[in-house]
């Protein structure tokens, strides 16, 4: 199985990433990082820790807390799209009885890829906080990790934050900034071009049945399916970070370009952004390869049977 670390600020759509990965069978999960995103990281840490009990595998994956902030900002919580708890209240009565592992998440980046040089994918699913400080303690963090699977960002389509700006960008454009100059010479963007079309309907919550699981899954994206409703006239969500994980699982699933990719920073309206230089406009090397169509039957068929387990 390949071996992979999940960056998390969960959120719904985290844990649905986690459960995933952890149920593919296709991947080893070295550890889960905890970061400040959607919810504080201690929300994000605790949320973690319930996914992985509701799993029965919180012995087995340690989970290590990283930065309580962004780099530079201010946080950014996403209560109105995650609900207070950030699982849409789904585990709210469970206990925590799994303790985060000690250490610092970014420390964790970097012990875990200099132990196993070249083989271990990083799954970053939230603001990239933690890799972005991994890399300014241990530079050549870039050279020896195996591949970089990033949810964010957005190509072709509009922001979900602002106009202009994906959530996990927008946070922490510096972090983002500095990842994507890292040299990484294998990093995919799995932005909202194509998470978008990744959408989690009630059939499928159906085809998940009357377990634990299917229960989980039910509770915790009523509120979230009920706004995109509201938005769209369908009731579905997306499942931006899932989408990440099925990269990491199955590079088939989506169609890519290798481009430059930079972020905005220093942008009334814009800060955030991905600019991905299609034309070649500013002669710099490609450092991303962007998501741009996905097989999202493949994909949630892939899904609904690794939750089903
Ligand atoms: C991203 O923002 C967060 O709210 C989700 O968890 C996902 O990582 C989607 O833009
Ligand atoms: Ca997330």
């Amino acid at each position: 199985a390949k071996k992979v670390i999940l960056d998390v600020d969960t959120g719904i759509d985290d844990a649905l990433g986690i459960m995933l990965a952890v149920r593919s069978g296709a991947l080893d999960v070295l550890g889960i990082t905890t970061v400040n995103g959607n919810v504080s990281l201690l929300k994000a840490t605790e949320n973690t820790c319930k996914v992985l009990q509701l799993l029965g595998v919180e012995r087995e994956i340690p989970v290590i807390k990283g930065a309580d902030r962004p780099l530079l900002r201010g946080s950014f919580f996403e209560h109105r799209v995650h609900g207070e708890d950030g699982l849409g209240g789904a585990l709210r009565d469970m206990p925590v009885r799994q303790q985060p592992a000690p250490g610092f998440g970014p420390d964790f980046l970097i012990e875990q890829v200099r132990r196993h040089p070249g083989e271990v994918t990083l799954v970053m699913t939230a603001p990239l906080t933690n890799l972005a400080l991994a890399l300014l303690k241990y530079p050549q963090l870039a050279n020896e990790v195996k591949e970089v699977v990033v949810m964010g960002g957005a190509m072709l389509t509009f922001g979900n934050v602002t106009p202009s700006a994906e959530y996990n960008m927008y946070v922490d454009p510096e972090a983002a900034k500095l990842v994507l100059q890292a040299g990484f010479p294998a990093l995919t963007m799995v932005g909202l071009d194509v998470t978008r079309r990744a959408l989690l309907n009630e059939e499928h919550i159906a085809q998940l049945g009357d377990t634990p699981i299917g229960r989980y899954v039910e509770q915790s994206t009523a509120d979230y399916m009920q706004r995109y409703y509201e938005r769209n006239g369908v009731r579905a969500c997306a499942l931006h970070d899932p989408l990440a994980v099925g990269v990491a699982i199955s590079r088939e699933l989506v169609t890519t370009r290798h481009l430059h990719v930079d972020v905005e920073t220093k942008s009334e309206l814009c800060d955030g952004q991905t600019v991905c230089d299609i034309q070649g406009r500013l002669g710099r090397p490609a450092n991303a390869h962007v998501c741009l169509d996905v097989d999202a039957d493949a994909f949630l068929a892939m899904f609904i049977q690794a939750l089903l387990g």
